[in-house]
Order: structure tokens, then C-alpha cells, then sequence
């Protein structure tokens, strides 16, 4: 196989493709629900949508697409550890929805010290709904976080403590105070969330959220995992993060979502490399208008796709992934 400059691409070896989907698959995804699937060829990895597992709530796919996104980097840091550029190709065939991204064996060029650091980042990267630690982020990090994001086509707005916070804060109170009512999010966090004595290897599981759905002093409103039930086993009380943030991308399309998912992923693997994690707020983004109300009254630039919020902790708290055979397409 050529590429459109007449250049052999090299072929995937037929040893390494459990390890290039595992290390895709550790990617965050909405409530794990972990939407994808891949398709490997002699030369070519392609990334599809897992459609049957869409929330009820993310009704466009927003959320769907930049979970996979999020996998999409993980193979790119995969196929760099191989010593290989990879070369992307977003959306590549409209007739086929599905198909999301098209990646390929590039160049030889070997990691980098930040490719090896992000990857070796992956394995501990988790989403942190418990107390942080009550220290500052180190130096320099969140920089480094903004400048990851642009390195990805999108932006990490970084929200002032006092003004900008609390405008977000109210709104996103608002927001999710109706959602609470919305019989599908009750649905959706049902069939998504696991207790202690689960098998499975998706969904949301016990050990990583808190039994109640109380707020804390600088902590955003955040999905109620435990509806009731007495399952979460995190500490709930605690020091707050320590910074607050918008993901943003120019445009709001599927390539934008794809974008997003990118950026993420790449954000926290950067910030998991010194112990720092996030906590993900998007439910209030699922609302209609809701995006646009917090591009405008926080007087941002571009389309909101998340919120994190930051902050150091000690302790990774680990979430299953489903086994590289069970995602393979066709
Ligand atoms: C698009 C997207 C939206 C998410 N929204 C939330 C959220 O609202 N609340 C939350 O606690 N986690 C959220 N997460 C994090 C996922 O729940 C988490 O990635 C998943 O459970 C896997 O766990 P891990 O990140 O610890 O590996 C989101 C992740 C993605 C990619």
C-alpha cells in the first residue's frame, strides 16, 4: 500500500495489535460505557462508533464521538511507542457514519521523552470524583495543559476563582437541579453505574464515586452515580480542586467532538504524568442551549465541549476496560 505521496506504508504488525487497542481503550468515555470499535488491516486501523451504546441523554452523539476521540489519542501514542508517526484521517468516508477516523503507519521516527511520558501516564490516568490533595498544582502545569490543547485544535480556558466561577457554578446548578428529574438520566446512570461484586468490565464501578450526591465548596454539581442506593464507597468531604476549566473547540461538528476527545485525553494523560487528575462535569452540556449560555456569559471563544476541574492526588482509582477481542469490528 501507497499513500497519496507514493510512499510504501509499513505494515501493522500482526503482534502488537491486542496492545494497540488495549492502550486505545484505556480512553476515557462516557460513563465507561467505552463506544468503540476497530477494525485492523494489513496497513490501516480503522476507529468506528459503537452506536448501541449511546447514552439516552447525549442525544446528537456529541459525547459518544469525543469519547472515541479520546481512544483516537491513545492510538496515536500507541503507533508513536512503535517508533512510527501516525497519519490520521478524520471522518474519511461520508456514505459511512460509523466510520470515525482511519489511522495509518507513518514515518519512523522514534517516541519522544513527552510521547513515552504520556504513555507511560495511561495506566494510572483515571477520573477523580473523591477529595484532593490541599496543595497547589506544580508549576507551570497548567500552561503545559493549555498548550497540549491547542496542540490538538482546541482550547483549555482556564475559569477565574471568583467571577467566572461562580457564573458557571449557578448556571450549572440550575441546569442540573432539572436534570435531576429527567427520568433518562436515571436510566442511563442505571444501566451504566456497577456495584462492588461486579464482573464487568464497563460501566461506572463502586470504588470510584461517593455514596451521596453532595456538594463541596469549590466543586461543580456532578452526576448523582449513586441515585439512592447506598453504593458509592469514596470519601466525600475534602479540600477542593485546584483549578477549574472549559474545553473548547473552534466549531461544533463531529470533527470538532473528535478534536475535543483528542485534546482531552491528552490534557489529563499530561496532567496523571505529575499525580494531577480531573474531575469531568458535562451533564449540565447536555441541555439544549446550555453550551451556548456558558460561551456567553463567561465570554469565551469557541463551542464548550467539557469542564474539569484539577487537582493533585495521591491514590489512582483504576476503572476495567473489555479485552481487545471483544472490540474488534466486522
Ligand atoms: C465525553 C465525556 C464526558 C464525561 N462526563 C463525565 C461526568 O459528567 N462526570 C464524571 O464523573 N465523569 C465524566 N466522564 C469521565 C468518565 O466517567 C470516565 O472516563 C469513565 O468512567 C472511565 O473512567 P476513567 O476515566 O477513570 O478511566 C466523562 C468522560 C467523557 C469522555
Amino acid at each position: 500500500m501507497t499513500d497519496a505521496a507514493g510512499e510504501a506504508k509499513a505494515e501493522i504488525p500482526a503482534g502488537v495489535v491486542g496492545y494497540l487497542i488495549a492502550t486505545a481503550a484505556r480512553a476515557p468515555s462516557i460513563l465507561n460505557t467505552q463506544p468503540w470499535r476497530f477494525d485492523v488491516g494489513r496497513h490501516r486501523i480503522d476507529l468506528y462508533a459503537d452506536f448501541d451504546r449511546k447514552l439516552r441523554v447525549d442525544l446528537i452523539g456529541r459525547e459518544l464521538v469525543i469519547s472515541c476521540g479520546a481512544a483516537l489519542f491513545g492510538l496515536r501514542l500507541a503507533v508513536r511507542s512503535l517508533g512510527y508517526l501516525p497519519v490520521v484521517e478524520l471522518l474519511p468516508d461520508p456514505s459511512r457514519p460509523r466510520l470515525l477516523a482511519s489511522v495509518t503507519l507513518g514515518a519512523a521516527r522514534a517516541p519522544t521523552a513527552a510521547d513515552t511520558r504520556l504513555l507511560e501516564a495511561l495506566p494510572h490516568r483515571h477520573t477523580h470524583r473523591g477529595p484532593f490533595e490541599a496543595e497547589p498544582l506544580p508549576a507551570g502545569l497548567l500552561a503545559g495543559l493549555q498548550h497540549d490543547a491547542q496542540a490538538e485544535g482546541a482550547t483549555l480556558a482556564l475559569v477565574d476563582r471568583a467571577q467566572g466561577y461562580e457564573k458557571l457554578a449557578d448556571i450549572m446548578d440550575a441546569v442540573s437541579r432539572r436534570q435531576d428529574r429527567d427520568p433518562r438520566s436515571w436510566a442511563d446512570m442505571r444501566q451504566w453505574t456497577r456495584d462492588t461484586t461486579t464482573a464487568a468490565h464497563d460501566g461506572v464501578p463502586a470504588h470510584t464515586f461517593t455514596a451521596g450526591a453532595d456538594r463541596h465548596r469549590g466543586t461543580l454539581p456532578q452526576r448523582d452515580f449513586d441515585l439512592g442506593r447506598g453504593l458509592g464507597e469514596l470519601a466525600a468531604d475534602g479540600p477542593p480542586p485546584a483549578a477549574t476549566a472549559v474545553l473548547l473547540t473552534p466549531g461544533d461538528a463531529r470533527a470538532d467532538w473528535l478534536c475535543a476527545g483528542q485534546a482531552l485525553h491528552r490534557v489529563l494523560a499530561d496532567a496523571a504524568s505529575r499525580w494531577v487528575f480531573a474531575s469531568i462535569h458535562t451533564r449540565p452540556l447536555e441541555a439544549e442551549g446550555v453550551r451556548a449560555l456558558i460561551r456567553d456569559r463567561l465570554v469565551l471563544s469557541g463551542a464548550p465541549q467539557l469542564i474539569l476541574q484539577l487537582g493533585v492526588a495521591r491514590a489512582t482509582q483504576v476503572t476495567a476496560r473489555r479485552p481487545p477481542s471483544d472490540l474488534l469490528d466486522g
